[in-house]
């Protein structure tokens, strides 16, 4: 039977006697309003663990002053019956109030400094210090053997990973792989704000994201001239490109000649609706 848990000091003695009792403990935070991708987030923290414990939170301290952080989704009862159904033992919905109990100007933040500001970083100021200083919060209260993030927010796993290794904390990651519809479009609480119209163009953010990593894959080299044809062409059907961006994966640094594991990221915005989405690619050895 899934216990949902509010109260901090609850948490921690749930937590203290399976961890008395032997158990290991699997984490998946999430910001509810749960999809397939989250539920195969869960499906993956299962096997690592014998406890699988869920967060909702929606974390303010992500979302900047013209985002969508009133307006995002909250359906807490509907997440509730899929994670009981899914087989989680602790759902975990702190109150605000005890997450962030001091004034905003006197908290401590976590920063994880270059990587923070690129690419989606660079759009959303102070996203990935308000995402690291959850995700931190979390794991202490928590205190987890495993977590489980989804590829799609793939700078936010290397951000969570580089925080791990600096702080040293006692716990492993696993990255579980993105879930998409049969069309292309990556699992994302945010879909829910596309019209069907929308929809039906989100698709080829998908589209193109295989064709560049075709292009790399085929050996190409102008990593800029993929990326702005892939520009022009999602601007073309009424994206607003963020960045079509191709990567280092290891760290999202600027390839080099010889790099061999790739990723190319985008992010838009479709009307009110920002999407984010990526593809892991890997250059032959004999190219
Ligand atoms: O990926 C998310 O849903 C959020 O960024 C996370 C990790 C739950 C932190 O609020």
């Amino acid at each position: 039977m899934m216990q949902t848990v509010t109260p901090i000091a609850e948490l921690r003695g749930l937590i203290a006697d399976w961890k008395a009792a032997g158990d290991s403990i699997a984490f998946v935070p999430t910001m509810g309003n749960l999809h397939a991708g989250h539920l195969h987030l869960v499906d993956t923290a299962r096997q690592l663990a014998t406890r699988t414990v869920v967060s909702i939170f929606v974390n303010p301290f992500q979302f900047g002053p013209r985002e969508d952080f009133a307006a995002y989704p909250r359906t807490p009862e509907q997440d509730g019956g899929k994670l009981a159904e899914a087989g989680v033992d602790l759902l975990f919905m702190p109150d605000s109030r005890d997450i962030y109990p001091g004034s905003p100007e006197q908290m401590t933040f976590v920063e994880v400094p270059g990587l923070s500001h690129d690419l989606c970083g660079h759009f959303r100021p102070g996203h990935f210090r308000g995402v690291a200083t959850i995700v931190l919060k979390l794991f202490n209260l928590v205190q987890p053997d495993w977590a489980v993030f989804g590829a799609k927010d793939y700078q936010q796993w290397l951000i969570v990973k580089r925080m791990v290794t600096d702080l040293n904390l006692p716990l492993r990651l696993h990255l579980a792989e993105t879930q998409r519809e049969s069309g292309g479009l990556a699992l994302s609480s945010r879909n829910g704000y596309l019209s069907p119209a929308e929809k039906a163009i989100a698709a080829s953010l998908h589209h193109s994201l295989d064709e560049a990593a075709e292009s790399v894959r085929s050996g190409v080299t102008d990593y800029t001239a993929i990326e702005r044809e892939h520009i022009d062409r999602l601007t073309g059907k009424g994206f607003q490109v963020d960045y079509f961006s191709i990567r280092r994966a290891d760290d999202l640094g600027l390839p080099e000649n010889g790099t061999r594991q790739l990723i190319v990221l985008v992010a838009v915005r479709l009307g009110k609706t920002r999407l984010i989405d990526n593809l892991r690619v890997y250059r032959d050895e004999t190219l």
